[in-house]
Protein backbone atom coordinates (compact mmCIF):
# COMPACT_ATOMS: atom_id res chain seq x y z
CA UNK A 1 0.00 0.00 0.00
CA UNK A 2 1.10 3.61 -0.84
CA UNK A 3 1.73 5.60 2.19
CA UNK A 4 2.39 9.19 2.47
CA UNK A 5 5.91 7.74 4.29
CA UNK A 6 6.70 5.44 1.66
CA UNK A 7 5.93 8.41 -1.29
CA UNK A 8 8.33 10.79 0.60
CA UNK A 9 11.01 8.31 1.22
CA UNK A 10 10.57 7.44 -2.56
CA UNK A 11 10.77 11.03 -3.78
CA UNK A 12 13.81 11.71 -1.32
CA UNK A 13 15.88 8.26 -2.48
CA UNK A 14 15.46 10.01 -6.26
CA UNK A 15 16.32 13.54 -5.25
CA UNK A 16 19.66 11.94 -3.38
CA UNK A 17 20.20 9.97 -6.60
CA UNK A 18 19.57 13.23 -8.15
CA UNK A 19 17.57 10.56 -10.87
CA UNK A 20 14.39 12.65 -9.82
CA UNK A 21 13.30 13.76 -13.49
CA UNK A 22 11.91 17.51 -13.13
CA UNK A 23 9.90 19.09 -15.06
CA UNK A 24 9.18 22.36 -15.31
CA UNK A 25 5.57 23.82 -17.03
CA UNK A 26 6.92 27.56 -18.77
CA UNK A 27 10.40 28.12 -20.57
CA UNK A 28 9.96 31.62 -20.22
CA UNK A 29 12.58 33.94 -18.66
CA UNK A 30 12.03 32.82 -15.65
CA UNK A 31 11.47 29.07 -16.37
CA UNK A 32 14.45 28.13 -18.98
CA UNK A 33 17.28 29.48 -16.58
CA UNK A 34 15.61 27.39 -14.06
CA UNK A 35 15.52 24.37 -15.80
CA UNK A 36 18.94 24.91 -17.60
CA UNK A 37 20.07 25.40 -14.05
CA UNK A 38 18.42 22.24 -12.45
CA UNK A 39 19.65 20.01 -15.56
CA UNK A 40 23.12 21.61 -14.85
CA UNK A 41 23.46 20.07 -11.09
CA UNK A 42 22.51 16.69 -12.51
CA UNK A 43 19.12 15.78 -12.88
CA UNK A 44 17.33 15.20 -16.18
CA UNK A 45 15.10 17.81 -17.23
CA UNK A 46 12.00 18.58 -19.19
CA UNK A 47 10.78 21.61 -19.91
CA UNK A 48 6.91 21.71 -20.91
CA UNK A 49 5.66 25.11 -22.72
CA UNK A 50 2.48 25.30 -25.19
CA UNK A 51 4.56 27.94 -27.51
CA UNK A 52 5.87 24.51 -30.25
CA UNK A 53 8.19 27.15 -32.13
CA UNK A 54 10.07 28.12 -28.41
CA UNK A 55 10.12 24.23 -27.91
CA UNK A 56 11.57 23.76 -31.50
CA UNK A 57 13.87 26.23 -30.83
CA UNK A 58 15.10 24.98 -27.55
CA UNK A 59 15.18 21.67 -29.07
CA UNK A 60 17.89 22.86 -31.96
CA UNK A 61 20.16 24.05 -29.14
CA UNK A 62 19.43 28.22 -30.26
CA UNK A 63 20.13 30.86 -28.07
CA UNK A 64 16.69 31.38 -27.53
CA UNK A 65 17.57 34.61 -24.39
CA UNK A 66 20.24 36.90 -26.12
CA UNK A 67 21.84 36.86 -22.78
CA UNK A 68 22.54 33.39 -21.91
CA UNK A 69 26.16 32.18 -23.13
CA UNK A 70 26.18 31.00 -26.67
CA UNK A 71 26.16 27.53 -26.20
CA UNK A 72 24.25 26.61 -22.81
CA UNK A 73 21.23 25.42 -24.33
CA UNK A 74 22.95 23.51 -26.81
CA UNK A 75 25.20 22.24 -24.64
CA UNK A 76 22.63 20.80 -22.30
CA UNK A 77 20.37 19.09 -25.07
CA UNK A 78 23.72 17.53 -26.40
CA UNK A 79 23.89 15.45 -23.17
CA UNK A 80 20.52 13.78 -23.95
CA UNK A 81 19.51 14.48 -20.15
CA UNK A 82 17.80 17.81 -21.51
CA UNK A 83 14.64 18.87 -23.54
CA UNK A 84 11.99 21.09 -24.08
CA UNK A 85 8.72 19.46 -25.32
CA UNK A 86 4.75 20.53 -26.06
CA UNK A 87 3.47 17.29 -25.15
CA UNK A 88 1.53 17.97 -21.37
CA UNK A 89 1.30 13.80 -21.36
CA UNK A 90 4.88 13.86 -20.63
CA UNK A 91 3.80 15.41 -16.68
CA UNK A 92 3.25 12.60 -15.70
CA UNK A 93 6.66 11.76 -16.30
CA UNK A 94 8.05 14.00 -13.43
CA UNK A 95 8.65 13.56 -9.93
CA UNK A 96 9.31 17.48 -9.55
CA UNK A 97 7.06 19.93 -11.69
CA UNK A 98 7.77 23.48 -11.36
CA UNK A 99 5.38 25.84 -12.66
CA UNK A 100 6.74 29.04 -14.17
CA UNK A 101 4.50 30.45 -16.42
CA UNK A 102 3.22 34.22 -16.31
CA UNK A 103 1.52 36.00 -13.95
CA UNK A 104 -0.03 39.27 -14.82
CA UNK A 105 -2.19 42.34 -14.49
CA UNK A 106 -5.48 42.20 -15.82
CA UNK A 107 -6.14 45.42 -18.64
CA UNK A 108 -8.07 46.89 -14.90
CA UNK A 109 -4.34 46.33 -13.35
CA UNK A 110 -5.94 43.52 -11.22
CA UNK A 111 -3.85 39.74 -10.86
CA UNK A 112 -4.24 37.35 -13.93
CA UNK A 113 -4.30 34.14 -12.70
CA UNK A 114 -5.38 32.30 -15.72
CA UNK A 115 -2.25 30.81 -17.14
CA UNK A 116 -2.21 29.92 -13.61
CA UNK A 117 -5.14 28.00 -14.03
CA UNK A 118 -4.72 26.29 -17.03
CA UNK A 119 -1.50 25.57 -16.43
CA UNK A 120 -2.91 23.64 -13.06
CA UNK A 121 -6.04 22.24 -15.08
CA UNK A 122 -3.59 20.67 -17.52
CA UNK A 123 -0.91 19.67 -14.68
CA UNK A 124 -3.96 18.43 -12.71
CA UNK A 125 -4.35 15.85 -15.75
CA UNK A 126 -1.83 13.81 -14.92
CA UNK A 127 -0.75 14.21 -11.54
CA UNK A 128 0.64 11.18 -9.90
CA UNK A 129 0.85 10.20 -6.48
CA UNK A 130 4.25 11.13 -5.06
CA UNK A 131 5.23 14.21 -7.32
CA UNK A 132 6.66 17.36 -5.76
CA UNK A 133 4.29 20.37 -7.39
CA UNK A 134 6.21 24.40 -6.57
CA UNK A 135 4.86 27.18 -8.03
CA UNK A 136 7.40 29.23 -8.94
CA UNK A 137 5.35 32.32 -10.78
CA UNK A 138 4.67 35.55 -8.59
CA UNK A 139 0.80 35.55 -7.07
CA UNK A 140 -0.81 37.18 -3.87
CA UNK A 141 -0.66 35.47 -0.49
CA UNK A 142 -3.44 32.37 -0.40
CA UNK A 143 -3.38 32.02 -4.30
CA UNK A 144 -1.51 28.77 -4.02
CA UNK A 145 -4.06 27.49 -0.90
CA UNK A 146 -6.78 28.64 -2.75
CA UNK A 147 -6.40 28.73 -6.78
CA UNK A 148 -3.60 26.48 -7.44
CA UNK A 149 -4.34 23.67 -4.98
CA UNK A 150 -8.19 23.00 -5.33
CA UNK A 151 -7.39 22.19 -8.98
CA UNK A 152 -4.80 20.02 -8.53
CA UNK A 153 -6.68 17.95 -6.04
CA UNK A 154 -9.86 18.10 -7.79
CA UNK A 155 -8.81 14.50 -9.02
CA UNK A 156 -9.01 13.35 -5.39
CA UNK A 157 -5.22 13.37 -4.73
CA UNK A 158 -4.76 15.43 -1.97
CA UNK A 159 -1.73 17.66 -1.32
CA UNK A 160 0.80 17.09 1.72
CA UNK A 161 -0.04 13.19 1.16
CA UNK A 162 -0.58 11.84 -1.82
CA UNK A 163 1.04 14.74 -3.57
CA UNK A 164 3.77 17.60 -2.40
CA UNK A 165 2.57 21.52 -2.45
CA UNK A 166 5.05 23.96 -2.30
CA UNK A 167 6.03 27.62 -3.32
CA UNK A 168 9.11 29.29 -3.99
CA UNK A 169 9.45 32.78 -5.34
CA UNK A 170 11.42 33.73 -8.24
CA UNK A 171 14.07 35.86 -7.90
CA UNK A 172 15.73 35.78 -11.76
CA UNK A 173 17.19 39.18 -12.91
CA UNK A 174 17.36 38.98 -16.56
CA UNK A 175 21.09 39.81 -17.43
CA UNK A 176 22.54 40.20 -14.36
CA UNK A 177 26.33 38.74 -14.61
CA UNK A 178 27.05 38.88 -10.70
CA UNK A 179 24.12 36.43 -9.45
CA UNK A 180 22.94 33.38 -11.67
CA UNK A 181 20.20 31.13 -10.54
CA UNK A 182 22.61 28.96 -9.25
CA UNK A 183 23.67 31.54 -6.44
CA UNK A 184 20.49 33.33 -5.75
CA UNK A 185 19.38 32.05 -2.35
CA UNK A 186 15.95 30.45 -2.87
CA UNK A 187 12.85 30.66 -0.43
CA UNK A 188 10.40 27.82 0.02
CA UNK A 189 7.55 27.35 1.91
CA UNK A 190 5.06 24.88 2.60
CA UNK A 191 2.24 23.99 4.51
CA UNK A 192 3.08 20.99 5.47
CA UNK A 193 6.00 19.16 7.18
CA UNK A 194 6.54 16.66 4.10
CA UNK A 195 6.18 19.13 1.26
CA UNK A 196 8.50 22.03 3.24
CA UNK A 197 11.16 18.58 3.82
CA UNK A 198 10.77 17.76 0.16
CA UNK A 199 11.54 21.37 -1.84
CA UNK A 200 14.00 22.04 0.67
CA UNK A 201 16.00 18.70 -0.22
CA UNK A 202 15.45 19.30 -3.85
CA UNK A 203 16.50 23.00 -3.79
CA UNK A 204 19.31 22.58 -1.20
CA UNK A 205 21.25 20.65 -4.67
CA UNK A 206 20.59 23.16 -7.06
CA UNK A 207 21.22 26.52 -5.74
CA UNK A 208 23.62 27.54 -3.20
CA UNK A 209 21.44 28.31 -0.46
CA UNK A 210 17.92 27.15 0.50
CA UNK A 211 15.55 29.69 2.85
CA UNK A 212 12.79 27.36 4.37
CA UNK A 213 10.15 29.60 5.50
CA UNK A 214 7.01 28.11 7.71
CA UNK A 215 3.90 28.17 5.26
CA UNK A 216 3.19 28.35 1.72
CA UNK A 217 1.31 32.32 2.80
CA UNK A 218 4.70 33.63 3.98
CA UNK A 219 6.47 32.45 0.59
CA UNK A 220 3.78 33.87 -1.43
CA UNK A 221 4.25 37.31 0.29
CA UNK A 222 8.20 37.24 0.51
CA UNK A 223 8.17 38.07 -3.24
CA UNK A 224 5.70 40.79 -3.08
CA UNK A 225 7.62 42.58 -0.03
CA UNK A 226 11.11 42.90 -2.13
CA UNK A 227 8.92 43.76 -5.08
CA UNK A 228 7.09 46.34 -3.30
CA UNK A 229 10.71 47.71 -2.05
CA UNK A 230 11.94 48.39 -4.98
CA UNK A 231 8.74 49.83 -6.45
CA UNK A 232 9.14 52.36 -3.37
CA UNK A 233 12.28 53.26 -3.98
CA UNK A 234 12.36 53.50 -7.53
CA UNK A 235 9.42 56.18 -6.86
CA UNK A 236 11.39 57.76 -4.12
CA UNK A 237 14.56 58.42 -6.48
CA UNK A 238 12.37 60.12 -9.33
CA UNK A 239 10.99 62.64 -6.91
CA UNK A 240 14.44 63.00 -5.45
CA UNK A 241 15.88 63.56 -9.01
CA UNK A 242 12.72 66.58 -9.65
CA UNK A 243 13.48 68.40 -6.60
CA UNK A 244 16.78 68.42 -7.34
CA UNK A 245 16.78 69.28 -10.54
CA UNK A 246 14.48 72.37 -9.50
CA UNK A 247 17.45 73.25 -6.85
CA UNK A 248 20.01 72.74 -9.34
CA UNK A 249 21.68 69.75 -7.90
CA UNK A 250 22.51 66.87 -9.71
CA UNK A 251 20.67 63.65 -8.42
CA UNK A 252 23.54 61.15 -10.14
CA UNK A 253 26.27 62.75 -8.29
CA UNK A 254 24.50 62.68 -4.88
CA UNK A 255 23.35 58.89 -4.98
CA UNK A 256 26.92 58.03 -6.32
CA UNK A 257 27.96 60.07 -3.38
CA UNK A 258 25.32 58.57 -0.74
CA UNK A 259 26.22 54.84 -1.93
CA UNK A 260 29.41 55.50 -0.33
CA UNK A 261 27.25 55.12 3.20
CA UNK A 262 28.06 51.76 4.35
CA UNK A 263 24.25 50.79 6.04
CA UNK A 264 21.61 51.79 6.04
CA UNK A 265 21.35 53.02 2.38
CA UNK A 266 20.96 51.19 -0.88
CA UNK A 267 21.19 53.29 -4.56
CA UNK A 268 18.38 53.34 -6.89
CA UNK A 269 19.02 55.48 -9.69
CA UNK A 270 16.32 57.43 -11.61
CA UNK A 271 14.88 56.31 -15.16
CA UNK A 272 12.01 56.53 -17.23
CA UNK A 273 9.95 54.63 -15.35
CA UNK A 274 9.57 50.83 -14.53
CA UNK A 275 9.26 48.03 -16.52
CA UNK A 276 9.37 44.32 -16.83
CA UNK A 277 6.58 41.95 -15.49
CA UNK A 278 7.95 41.71 -11.45
CA UNK A 279 8.44 45.39 -9.79
CA UNK A 280 5.16 47.01 -11.87
CA UNK A 281 3.24 43.79 -11.00
CA UNK A 282 4.09 42.36 -7.72
CA UNK A 283 3.17 45.68 -5.60
CA UNK A 284 -0.20 45.53 -7.89
CA UNK A 285 -1.10 42.31 -6.66
CA UNK A 286 -0.02 43.23 -2.86
CA UNK A 287 -2.68 45.54 -2.87
CA UNK A 288 -5.24 44.04 -4.51
CA UNK A 289 -4.68 41.42 -1.81
CA UNK A 290 -4.71 43.72 0.68
CA UNK A 291 -7.83 45.35 -0.35
CA UNK A 292 -9.70 41.85 -0.28
CA UNK A 293 -8.40 41.36 3.66
CA UNK A 294 -9.79 44.90 4.49
CA UNK A 295 -5.77 46.32 5.04
CA UNK A 296 -4.24 49.00 3.05
CA UNK A 297 -1.03 49.81 1.42
CA UNK A 298 -1.13 53.28 0.56
CA UNK A 299 2.19 54.02 0.14
CA UNK A 300 2.95 51.42 -2.13
CA UNK A 301 0.02 52.71 -3.92
CA UNK A 302 1.27 55.71 -4.38
CA UNK A 303 4.36 54.67 -5.25
CA UNK A 304 2.92 52.78 -8.60
CA UNK A 305 0.64 55.70 -9.41
CA UNK A 306 3.61 58.07 -9.83
CA UNK A 307 5.80 55.30 -11.28
CA UNK A 308 2.64 54.35 -13.66
CA UNK A 309 2.62 58.01 -14.69
CA UNK A 310 6.63 58.63 -15.23
CA UNK A 311 6.36 58.03 -19.12
CA UNK A 312 3.49 60.52 -19.35
CA UNK A 313 5.04 62.89 -17.12
CA UNK A 314 8.28 62.42 -18.72
CA UNK A 315 6.71 63.07 -22.24
CA UNK A 316 5.21 66.39 -21.12
CA UNK A 317 8.58 67.63 -19.50
CA UNK A 318 10.09 66.75 -22.63
CA UNK A 319 7.81 68.66 -25.29
CA UNK A 320 7.63 71.47 -23.09
CA UNK A 321 11.49 70.95 -23.40
CA UNK A 322 11.15 71.38 -26.97
CA UNK A 323 8.59 73.93 -27.31
CA UNK A 324 10.80 75.95 -25.28
CA UNK A 325 13.46 75.64 -27.70
CA UNK A 326 11.38 77.11 -30.13
CA UNK A 327 9.97 73.94 -31.98
CA UNK A 328 5.90 73.11 -31.16
CA UNK A 329 4.78 70.18 -29.76
CA UNK A 330 2.79 69.44 -32.82
CA UNK A 331 4.30 67.59 -35.52
CA UNK A 332 8.16 67.61 -33.60
CA UNK A 333 9.94 64.34 -34.39
CA UNK A 334 11.45 62.18 -31.43
CA UNK A 335 13.82 59.70 -31.58
CA UNK A 336 13.27 57.17 -28.38
CA UNK A 337 16.38 54.63 -28.01
CA UNK A 338 16.09 51.55 -26.03
CA UNK A 339 12.79 50.30 -25.75
CA UNK A 340 13.34 47.00 -23.81
CA UNK A 341 12.37 47.85 -20.06
CA UNK A 342 16.09 47.02 -18.75
CA UNK A 343 19.90 47.08 -20.51
CA UNK A 344 20.59 44.58 -22.55
CA UNK A 345 17.87 42.32 -22.38
CA UNK A 346 15.03 41.39 -25.55
CA UNK A 347 11.58 42.12 -23.02
CA UNK A 348 9.14 44.98 -23.41
CA UNK A 349 6.86 44.23 -20.97
CA UNK A 350 5.15 47.28 -19.27
CA UNK A 351 8.06 49.39 -20.86
CA UNK A 352 7.90 52.75 -20.05
CA UNK A 353 9.57 53.57 -23.39
CA UNK A 354 6.32 52.15 -25.44
CA UNK A 355 4.20 54.19 -22.93
CA UNK A 356 6.32 57.43 -23.73
CA UNK A 357 6.13 56.90 -27.25
CA UNK A 358 2.07 56.61 -27.12
CA UNK A 359 2.16 59.83 -24.63
CA UNK A 360 4.67 61.97 -27.21
CA UNK A 361 2.12 61.14 -29.86
CA UNK A 362 -0.40 61.77 -28.05
CA UNK A 363 0.88 65.54 -26.98
CA UNK A 364 1.44 65.79 -31.46
CA UNK A 365 4.55 64.70 -31.61
CA UNK A 366 5.83 61.86 -34.11
CA UNK A 367 7.90 59.21 -31.85
CA UNK A 368 10.09 56.70 -33.76
CA UNK A 369 12.49 54.18 -32.02
CA UNK A 370 16.11 52.85 -32.00
CA UNK A 371 16.77 49.71 -30.36
CA UNK A 372 19.28 47.00 -31.74
CA UNK A 373 17.04 44.14 -29.95
CA UNK A 374 14.57 44.81 -32.08
CA UNK A 375 14.91 45.48 -36.21
CA UNK A 376 10.73 45.76 -35.94
CA UNK A 377 8.33 46.38 -33.07
CA UNK A 378 6.89 43.55 -31.68
CA UNK A 379 2.96 42.99 -30.79
CA UNK A 380 3.55 44.01 -27.27
CA UNK A 381 0.88 43.12 -24.67
CA UNK A 382 0.23 46.77 -23.60
CA UNK A 383 0.33 48.87 -26.90
CA UNK A 384 -0.08 46.50 -29.93
CA UNK A 385 -0.92 49.16 -32.04
CA UNK A 386 3.11 49.95 -31.83
CA UNK A 387 3.93 46.82 -33.83
CA UNK A 388 5.73 47.02 -37.32
CA UNK A 389 7.01 49.97 -36.70
CA UNK A 390 11.14 49.89 -37.83
CA UNK A 391 14.48 50.86 -35.76
CA UNK A 392 16.10 53.85 -36.51
CA UNK A 393 19.13 53.49 -37.43
CA UNK A 394 22.35 55.24 -35.10
CA UNK A 395 23.79 57.46 -37.69
CA UNK A 396 24.46 61.30 -37.87
CA UNK A 397 22.16 61.84 -40.40
CA UNK A 398 18.99 60.46 -38.97
CA UNK A 399 19.97 61.36 -35.47
CA UNK A 400 20.35 64.83 -37.03
CA UNK A 401 17.03 64.45 -38.41
CA UNK A 402 15.08 64.61 -34.84
CA UNK A 403 14.01 67.34 -33.02
CA UNK A 404 14.88 65.50 -30.15
CA UNK A 405 16.34 62.29 -28.59
CA UNK A 406 15.34 60.61 -25.43
CA UNK A 407 17.54 57.56 -24.15
CA UNK A 408 14.85 55.65 -22.31
CA UNK A 409 17.30 52.32 -22.21
CA UNK A 410 20.81 52.17 -21.80
CA UNK A 411 21.77 48.80 -24.35
CA UNK A 412 25.30 48.41 -24.39
CA UNK A 413 24.99 48.49 -28.30
CA UNK A 414 24.40 51.65 -29.18
CA UNK A 415 26.15 54.03 -30.56
CA UNK A 416 26.27 57.15 -27.93
CA UNK A 417 29.23 59.37 -29.26
CA UNK A 418 26.90 59.86 -32.09
CA UNK A 419 23.52 60.84 -30.18
CA UNK A 420 26.09 63.28 -27.87
CA UNK A 421 26.80 64.38 -31.31
CA UNK A 422 24.44 64.73 -33.44
CA UNK A 423 20.94 64.94 -31.13
CA UNK A 424 20.10 68.42 -31.46
CA UNK A 425 18.16 67.66 -28.08
CA UNK A 426 19.22 64.81 -26.24
CA UNK A 427 17.34 63.72 -23.18
CA UNK A 428 19.36 61.20 -21.12
CA UNK A 429 17.03 59.39 -18.54
CA UNK A 430 19.62 56.98 -17.81
CA UNK A 431 23.00 59.32 -17.56
CA UNK A 432 24.86 57.01 -19.72
CA UNK A 433 26.31 60.20 -21.61
CA UNK A 434 27.88 61.62 -18.28
CA UNK A 435 28.68 57.78 -17.99
CA UNK A 436 30.82 57.16 -20.62
CA UNK A 437 32.43 60.71 -20.45
CA UNK A 438 30.25 61.89 -23.55
CA UNK A 439 28.77 65.13 -22.20
CA UNK A 440 31.25 67.81 -23.63
CA UNK A 441 30.31 66.91 -27.28
CA UNK A 442 26.19 66.91 -26.15
CA UNK A 443 24.85 70.16 -28.17
CA UNK A 444 22.30 69.95 -25.41
CA UNK A 445 22.10 67.62 -22.82
CA UNK A 446 19.52 67.48 -20.47
CA UNK A 447 19.32 64.64 -17.68
CA UNK A 448 15.53 64.09 -17.13
N1 LIG B 1 11.04 37.76 -15.94
C1 LIG B 1 11.49 38.02 -14.74
O1 LIG B 1 12.45 38.74 -14.58
C2 LIG B 1 10.86 37.41 -13.51
C3 LIG B 1 11.59 37.40 -12.32
C4 LIG B 1 11.04 36.82 -11.18
C5 LIG B 1 9.76 36.27 -11.24
N2 LIG B 1 9.03 36.32 -12.40
C6 LIG B 1 7.72 35.69 -12.40
O2 LIG B 1 7.86 34.40 -13.00
C7 LIG B 1 6.67 34.06 -13.71
C8 LIG B 1 7.00 33.71 -15.13
O3 LIG B 1 7.55 34.84 -15.76
P1 LIG B 1 8.44 34.77 -17.08
O4 LIG B 1 9.16 36.07 -17.13
O5 LIG B 1 9.22 33.52 -17.15
O6 LIG B 1 7.29 34.73 -18.21
P2 LIG B 1 7.51 34.48 -19.77
O7 LIG B 1 6.35 35.15 -20.44
O8 LIG B 1 8.91 34.85 -20.16
O9 LIG B 1 7.41 32.92 -19.94
C9 LIG B 1 6.29 32.20 -19.66
C10 LIG B 1 6.28 30.97 -20.56
O10 LIG B 1 5.20 30.16 -20.11
C11 LIG B 1 4.56 29.62 -21.24
N3 LIG B 1 3.21 29.25 -20.84
C12 LIG B 1 2.18 30.05 -20.56
N4 LIG B 1 1.11 29.34 -20.16
C13 LIG B 1 1.49 28.05 -20.20
C14 LIG B 1 0.85 26.83 -19.89
N5 LIG B 1 -0.43 26.80 -19.47
N6 LIG B 1 1.51 25.68 -20.06
C15 LIG B 1 2.80 25.70 -20.49
N7 LIG B 1 3.48 26.83 -20.78
C16 LIG B 1 2.83 27.98 -20.63
C17 LIG B 1 4.64 30.70 -22.29
O11 LIG B 1 4.50 30.17 -23.60
C18 LIG B 1 6.04 31.28 -22.03
O12 LIG B 1 7.03 30.66 -22.81
C19 LIG B 1 5.74 35.27 -13.53
O13 LIG B 1 4.92 35.04 -12.43
C20 LIG B 1 6.68 36.40 -13.24
O14 LIG B 1 6.05 37.41 -12.50
C21 LIG B 1 9.58 36.85 -13.55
Amino acid sequence: MTTAFSLVSGLRDRLQSREARVMTIGLGYVGLPLALTVHETGFPVTGFDLDAERVARINAGERVISYFPETRIASAVATGRFAATADPARLAEADVVLICVPTPLTPAREPDLSYLRRAAETLARHLRHGQLVVLESTVWPGATATVLRPILEAGGLRAGTDFFLAFSPEREDPGNATFTTRTIPKVVGADDPQSLQLVHMFYDRVVERTVPVGSIAAAEAVKLVENSFRTVNIALVNEMKGALEAMGVDVWEVIAAAATKPFGYMPFWPGPGIGGDCIPVSPAYLSWRAGDVGAQVPLVDLARHTNDAAPAALAARILSDIAQAGRPAAGARILVCGISYKRDVEDTRESPALGLMRALEAGGAVAAFHDPFFPVLPVTRDHPDLAGRVSVPVTPEAVSGFDAVVVTTDHTGVDYAVLARHARILFDTRNVIARLGLVPAARDLRKV
